[in-house]
């Protein structure tokens, strides 16, 4: 507890801003459509930098974003085929990041074999990158959004960097209480938590909004967020943190219920010391028995959900600003689910070693 701090809850201990977030899982990097055919793309995973390719192909792999010979970045260089070249002096990789031309070769010098490579996928329009231990890339549950692929729903995806640790991000969405951050946008909308459960590695919570009346936005009328008093026929919002992603999803009350909006997000660190993250956020919102209505409201649905993320967006990174001035987390929580995510956030993550966020390196 930084010096000076209040009294904390036990859950903060360790500071939860300082605990990395666990590279043994699949993450998103990039959205597909900004990797080009045969172009590389600079990303990163909390500080440590990977170049994306797109071969001549369609194939997709994931280096180390830096050169064996002096690091120059391998995202300044040229895909050649199935290969790329280094932008500097011309050496070549391929997908496995073994060095496959060294255009000077000389004498009497064992030059280096290759550098990383990360298992690397593309799905939902997204490439995910597994930037932990490769060994245990197969065996680790790859995101599934199962509604996805049906005609029945449209999609609206997103890519935002902001400037806070992810964790600032899981609690933002799971603590439904911040609706008064809203008011402008969805009224005196009013939330109440119905039931909460945790399991291995998941924490879920169930909402119920009532109409408290107060104006709102048309996209929010649209998506049903704005409660209903009729007990018979409401729509419950669930929202579960599923290590390391997140779902957020309203259906009706009735049994056999789809969802009419679906949203899956991951927050993935940038820089080293995970101050920074890229959020990846998948929405997905089922098309009416008109579904050209959905298509002429979209654009006020994408101003809805872009004013709602700019509102989201002030509040985690005034958060973090406040613990950069306070040297530590000082948060008081009270909601029984937020503590509750805050607990698995901790247990899944990686947690500070000699007063420093672990990062995967691999430096020699
Ligand atoms: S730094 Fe890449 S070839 Fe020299
Ligand atoms: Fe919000």
């Amino acid at each position: 507890m930084a010096a000076g701090g209040p009294a904390n809850h036990g859950s903060n201990r360790p500071d939860l801003r300082r605990v990395a977030c666990n590279p043994d899982y699949w993450y998103p990097l990039a959205q597909s459509r900004k990797l080009k055919r045969n172009k590389t793309l600079e990303v990163a995973f909390a500080g440590e930098p990977i170049v994306l390719v797109r071969t001549d192909s369609n194939k997709v792999f994931a280096l180390e974003d830096r050169c064996a010979h002096r690091q120059f970045p391998l995202s300044k260089g040229l895909v050649c085929g199935e290969q790329i070249q280094c932008g500097y002096h011309a050496w070549r990789y391929d997908a496995t990041g073994a060095i496959t031309t060294i255009p000077y070769m000389v004498t009497g010098v064992r030059p280096p074999r290759h550098v990383r490579a990360y298992p690397c996928r593309e799905a939902y329009g997204l490439v995910f990158v597994f930037p932990g231990d490769p060994a245990l890339a197969e065996q680790t549950a790859f995101p599934e959004l199962p509604w996805f692929e049906s005609q029945d729903y449209k999609v609206m995806s997103f890519e935002r960097d902001i400037a806070c640790h992810y964790t600032f991000m899981h609690e933002n969405l799971m603590d439904m209480n911040h609706q008064f951050l809203h008011r402008r946008l969805m009224g005196r909308v009013k939330p109440r938590l119905l039931s909460h459960g945790k399991g291995d590695g998941w924490v879920e919570a169930q909402f119920r909004f009532g109409d408290g009346g107060g104006k709102k936005h048309r996209g929010a009328n649209w998506l049903t967020i704005g409660g209903s008093d009729d007990e018979t026929n409401f729509e419950i919002m669930t929202i579960r943190t599923e290590y390391p992603y997140q779902t957020l999803k309203i259906a009706g009350i009735k049994t056999g219920s789809v969802p009419s909006l679906a949203l899956w997000a991951a927050y993935v660190p940038t820089d080293r010391h995970e101050r920074r993250s890229r959020s990846f956020g998948i929405l997905l919102v089922k098309k009416p028995r008109m579904a050209f209505l959905l298509t002429l409201i979209w654009p006020v649905l994408r101003h809805f959900t872009e004013s709602v993320f700019a509102e989201d967006r002030m509040a985690v990174e005034a958060e973090q600003r406040a613990y950069e001035t306070q040297g530590g987390d000082w948060n008081q929580e009270i909601f029984p689910v937020t503590i509750e995510l805050r607990d698995l956030l901790l247990a899944r993550g990686i947690k500070p070693v000699d007063g420093d966020v672990r990062y995967t390196s691999t430096a020699p």
